[in-house]
């Protein structure tokens, strides 16, 4: 058994859609305040082990994974898993933000109310609050809480789709490229903000963009065709990587 010095691990974790390998026995660690970042080249399989996480692969038809992922020190594919406690706990943001067409003060309630976390509308009220302040939009949004969530630009929706995810309370926020539909000026307020929730969470983020990782990150690891290459302090995978395939990428000579 894994100790839980970590808050997630990974071992030997290899995913497979219709019989075709996506991954091969990754194993990795995620600590506790610490922002991992997943790089490598379009289709080496980021996505697919960012989604072995949350089990977001079990909604994808001819998915398998195999392996041990731990969380606390609790397997999480343990039968009896309750996944939707699972994935409050393991949150997830996409590329493209998602707001569903409702309020904004109703985007981040969402979750919070089918999880039963707030007993009085005064609590929601504060939930909401904590979760728009967290998320670095409360000043922008906290006059207009009940205009649709779609009405905000792409940088505001995205922070809002991370207000809803910290809602309930997750100890791991998800990220896949976070920031590729958003343009600079909102990328790097995402970017700032992923530095102030590490205080609070662990993140993982996947990242084509090596810039990002090497700004966001404390650990990086590397895939190349579904293989975990090199995986260690980003300081050291991007001054001093130990495998030839990663310095390549890294110097920009592959992807
Ligand atoms: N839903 C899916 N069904 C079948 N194959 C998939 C699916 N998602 C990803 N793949 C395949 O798995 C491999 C890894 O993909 P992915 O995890 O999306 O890579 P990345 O995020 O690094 O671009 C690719 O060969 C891709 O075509
Ligand atoms: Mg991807």
């Amino acid at each position: 058994m894994i100790d839980d010095e970590y808050l997630m691990s990974a071992r030997d974790v290899s995913v497979h859609y219709n019989g075709k390998a996506a991954i091969r026995n990754v194993s990795l660690d995620i600590g506790r305040n610490h922002v991992l970042a997943l790089i490598g080249a379009s289709g080496c399989g980021k996505s697919t082990f960012l989604r072995c996480l949350n089990r977001m692969n079990d909604t994808i038809p001819g998915a398998k994974v195999q392996g041990l992922i731990t969380l606390d020190g609790q397997n999480i594919y343990a039968p009896g898993t309750d996944v939707a406690q699972l994935r409050a706990r393991v949150g997830i943001v996409f590329q493209k933000p998602t707001p569903f067409p409702q309020t904004i003060y109703d985007n981040v309630a969402y979750g919070p109310r089918i999880h039963g976390l707030a007993a009085a509308r005064a609590d929601l009220d504060e939930l909401v609050h904590m979760s728009l302040q967290r998320a670095g939009l409360w000043d922008e949004v906290k006059d207009r809480l009940s205009q649709s969530g779609t009405s905000l630009s792409g940088g505001q929706q995205q922070r809002l789709c991370i207000a809803r995810t910290i809602a309930v309370n997750p100890e791991v926020i998800l990220m896949d490229e976070p920031t590729s539909a958003l343009d600079p000026i909102a990328s790097a307020k995402v970017e700032d903000l992923i530095d102030e929730l590490r205080a609070n969470y662990a993140i993982v983020i996947v990242t084509h963009n090596m810039q990002q990782a090497a700004r966001v990150s404390q650990s990086t690891a590397y895939f190349h065709m579904g293989d975990l290459i090199e995986f260690g302090s980003t300081n050291r995978i991007f001054t001093n990587p130990r495998q030839k395939l990663t310095e390549d990428y890294i110097t920009g000579r592959i992807g």
